[in-house]
């Protein structure tokens, strides 16, 4: 072909692709898009903005720009909401058209792009996951059938601490014992199988592989990856990390729980007296069909993060709550001694009868919205918000974070207040009965695991102040409680040094 014929194909072929954006340009619907900063193409806003996306930014572009705003980032569409107003819209009245998840890269390795049940698309297989998740998992039953053992860990974790001389003089890192608590709650109820020790080789290989997969997927940096594709081969390398955790995670549970549970010659296994646990349930729906192995290894990947580290992120925050402020702390130990009496150790039960033990958890909840944009949610289909279009497949973001500590809502919202909830705000509960606070969401894929958090907080911030007095470490007058924000969470920095001192029982 001569190199004239070439130029003049390539000049046609050129006209026709200019031509046909411009006529789908003129033909498309135009669509009355939420405000946002200015989007330059290719890259949208990521420039003015990049990668750390976080509650923090999306409240101050929600005072300049509204309620419900879309930042453009590169290719994909951020939708920020940050009234109750809109919030009650994509959780509650238009749940189903917003009741899917937005996965990012990472995710999509981390759940074999939404074979789980947290970060798959709202449909069928959502719903057949979360009714074979709920009946061994977030009943009340459940909680009946499990609160003993919840109490006894809280129990041996007063015991240790007791035992330790250092705690009451130096302190110690208290969330390292708190962490072998929590695993030991989810892992019997999902397992039927509790750690002796934080030294088990065992719990420290999941505790370890389940640490790697939690700071390769909080992390903010590789979100360019999801704005920008044409970048993705800068992120070869972390993507390749991912997968090599994933897959060690997968073969972990699969070796170590999964394959002993299913032979029925084990003493652990499905067919004999041990009691049935929520992985029982789970094979036992695999042989009916319903669900394949991936996806019980996915459920239970998702169980490790989702039960575990919210549920340790949020003791680790109320205790440096209560020691920050120690009227707070002071007010709950009278609370317990009075109502329970001296020296009886709070149970389940009794933490229905604690209301300012449950204010200081609710508070805890407003102030470290453990969650802070909830899991973001998405609409499959073009859809309408607040009298804008929201294009299909937009990530969005319900800023929970930003309407539980709106000046707007709340009485002088950077406080500490846990007397809030037993005054003027007594009728805001941890469930989402007001749009304003819903540390759990609400809705159709809110936190199922509300039932088993609020009880195992209770249960264990009210054990440890009945039992101690929680300080600073010796030198500090607070716990450093500078925040650490990730994708989805919200935690704390540091892993502070705590002092226990003994209370005489
Ligand atoms: C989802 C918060 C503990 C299991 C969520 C969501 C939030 C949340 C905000 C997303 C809601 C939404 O996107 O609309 C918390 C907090 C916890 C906690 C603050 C502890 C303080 C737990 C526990 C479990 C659990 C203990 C399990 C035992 C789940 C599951 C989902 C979820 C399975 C996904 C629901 C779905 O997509 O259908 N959680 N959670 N969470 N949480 Fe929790």
């Amino acid at each position: 072909m001569d190199l004239l014929l070439l130029q003049k194909i390539l000049l046609a072929l050129f006209a026709a692709v200019t031509m046909a954006i411009l006529v789908s340009k003129i033909r498309g619907k135009r669509l009355k898009l939420p405000p946002g900063p200015f989007p330059f193409p290719i890259f949208g806003s990521w420039l003015q903005i990049g990668n750390n996306l976080d509650h923090h930014i999306l409240a101050d572009y929600a005072k300049k720009y509204g309620d419900v705003l879309l930042l453009k980032m590169g290719q994909l569409n951020v939708v920020a909401v940050s009234s109750k107003e809109h919030a009650k819209e994509v959780l509650l009245t238009q749940g189903v058209e917003f009741g899917s998840r937005s996965r990012n890269i990472v995710f999509d390795i981390f759940t074999g792009k939404g074979q789980d049940m947290i970060f798959t698309e709202y449909g069928d297989h959502w719903r057949k996951m979360r009714r074979i998740v709920t009946v061994p998992f977030f009943t009340n039953k459940v909680v009946q059938q499990y609160r003993r053992e919840w109490e006894a860990e809280a129990a041996a974790v007063v015991e240790d601490v007791r035992k330790n001389p250092i705690a009451a003089t130096e302190g110690i890192v208290l969330r390292r014992r708190l962490q072998l608590m929590v695993y030991n709650n989810i892992y019997k109820i999902m397992f039927d199988k509790t750690f002796e020790s934080e030294e088990d080789p065992l719990f420290v290989k999941v505790k370890e592989t389940n640490g790697d997969r939690s700071k390769l997927g909080q992390n903010l940096k590789y979100n360019f990856g999801d704005f920008i594709p044409i970048l993705r081969p800068f992120l070869r390398g972390y993507l390749k990390i991912c997968k090599e955790v994933t897959k060690r995670r997968l073969n972990l549970y699969k070796n170590s729980f999964l394959d002993n549970r299913k032979k029925p010659s084990s003493t652990e296994g499905m067919n004999n007296n041990s009691s049935k646990c929520a992985l029982d349930h789970f094979l036992e729906a695999g042989l009916k069909g319903e669900i394949n192995e991936a996806n019980i290894l996915y459920i239970v990947e998702n169980m490790n993060i989702a039960a575990i580290e919210t549920t340790i992120w949020a003791l680790e925050w109320a205790v440096a709550e209560l020691i920050n402020n120690p009227e707070v702390q002071t007010k709950l130990r009278a609370e317990i001694d009075t109502v329970l009496g001296p020296g009886v150790q709070v149970t389940e039960a009794d933490t229905h009868k604690l209301p300012y033990l449950q204010a200081v958890i609710k508070e805890t909840l407003r102030l470290r919205t453990i969650v802070p944009c909830l899991l973001p949610h998405m609409n499959l289909n073009e859809a309408k918000l607040g009298g804008y279009d929201i294009p299909a497949q937009s990530r969005v973001l319900v800023n929970a974070w930003r309407l539980a500590n709106d000046p707007a809502h709340w009485k002088r919202p950077e406080e500490f207040r846990p007397e809030r909830f037993m005054e003027e705000e007594s009728k805001v509960e941890a469930n989402g009965n007001d749009l304003k606070y819903i540390p759990f969401g609400v809705g159709r894929r809110s936190c199922p695991g509300i039932v088993i958090a609020m009880p195992v907080l209770g249960i264990t911030l009210g054990r440890l102040v009945q039992n101690f007095e929680l300080l600073p470490p010796p030198g500090q007058s607070k716990i450093d409680t500078t925040e650490n924000t990730g994708q989805f969470a919200m935690r704390i920095l540091k892993h502070s040094t705590v002092v226990l001192k003994p209370r005489s029982t």
